[in-house]
């Protein structure tokens, strides 16, 4: 399914609502909802639970991606039904790991076929969301012109569009890196080294490729956490890094090892930032050129 979308920052909630009912919006009522984020999802994969007056809606699986664009963009998402959603959300928090939780209480209303969302966000305030969900064979003009139309018709100012998902905002990217490459530290084989470390990449299409230090009784045979993240970004069919982050369970900051440096290299650029440290902890951001000036490359590359 496709939708045209736009979110704005809400300064004035109940003077949104005022002028949405008056442009003829049918009020939908009040939901609450809990979108629970899972790592390393190539685009983004969230449970929502949900509930009405103390009534449960229907929990749902969506999977989707969507290019962030302050403008009205477009995202292509998939709906899954779920009955029982506390298991499959402990379930795949065990396979995954939770990357963040967004709660929010929505008041859903409808104009022209075209969803007001006026949320109340935990942690963050108050927003709106304009969808218009699109018809199958839809070129998307009409729901952008509805869209824009909705807009001007709620005052929404171009200063107060956000191009980014609340989970983003809640969190920012090189959070989501970080806490990836602090999960990913936890299957480190390091019976010889006793220190573990997790490594990150971002692909270019945002999904995240993590890897830990493999040892060998052969010590020199053992394989840095960046190297085996590498491993993960082909394997997975991808040749770009965007993104890095390295983080080890005994050192503040671990920078890279120079044979790491020129294998990031490879798939990097220069300017690719490379976060070094922890969540909770000393963080440092470099960047693949500062790390490896003067990398090797063969002319023919490319
Ligand atoms: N190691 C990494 O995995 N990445 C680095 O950036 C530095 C070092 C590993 C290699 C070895 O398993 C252990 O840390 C101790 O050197």
């Amino acid at each position: 399914m496709r939708n045209v979308e736009l979110k704005a920052r809400d300064p004035d909630p109940a003077g949104t609502l005022e002028r949405a009912l008056a442009l003829g919006a049918d009020d939908r009522g009040e939901i609450r909802q809990r979108d629970t984020y899972f790592l390393r999802a190539r685009g983004r994969l969230k449970l929502r639970e949900q509930e009405s007056g103390g009534s449960a809606l229907g929990d749902e699986l969506i999977e989707y991606s969507r290019a962030d664009s302050p403008a009205a963009s477009t995202s292509t998402y998939r709906r899954v039904p779920i009955a029982d959603a506390a298991p499959l959300r402990d379930a795949l928090h065990a396979a995954y790991g939770t990357l963040v939780t967004v709660v929010k209480r929505r008041r859903v209303l409808l104009w022209e076929g075209v969803r007001i969302h006026l949320d109340e966000v935990e942690g963050l305030g108050s927003y709106l969301e304009l969808e218009g969900v699109a018809e199958v064979d839809s070129d998307l003009s009409a729901e952008r012109d509805k869209v824009e139309r909705l807009r001007q018709g709620l005052g929404i100012e171009d200063q107060n569009l956000i191009p980014t998902s609340y989970s983003d905002l809640l969190l920012n990217a090189s959070d989501e890196l970080m806490r990836a490459a602090e999960e990913v530290m936890k299957t480190a084989y390091v019976p010889y080294s006793h220190f573990p470390v997790g490594a990150a990449l971002r692909g270019p299409d945002g999904g995240i490729y993590v890897g830990s230090n493999v040892e060998n009784a052969s010590y020199p045979q053992g394989q840095c956490a960046e190297t085996s993240a590498i491993g993960a970004l082909v394997a997975a069919g991808r040749t770009r890094i965007t993104e890095v982050a390295v983080t080890a369970e005994r050192m503040d900051i671990c920078p890279p090892c120079g044979g790491c440096r020129q294998r990031l290299a490879e798939f990097a650029s220069p300017d690719t930032p490379v976060h070094l440290g922890r969540l909770d902890g000393p963080r440092e951001t470099t960047t693949v050129g500062e790390l490896l000036p003067m990398a090797f490359e063969l002319e023919s590359r490319g």
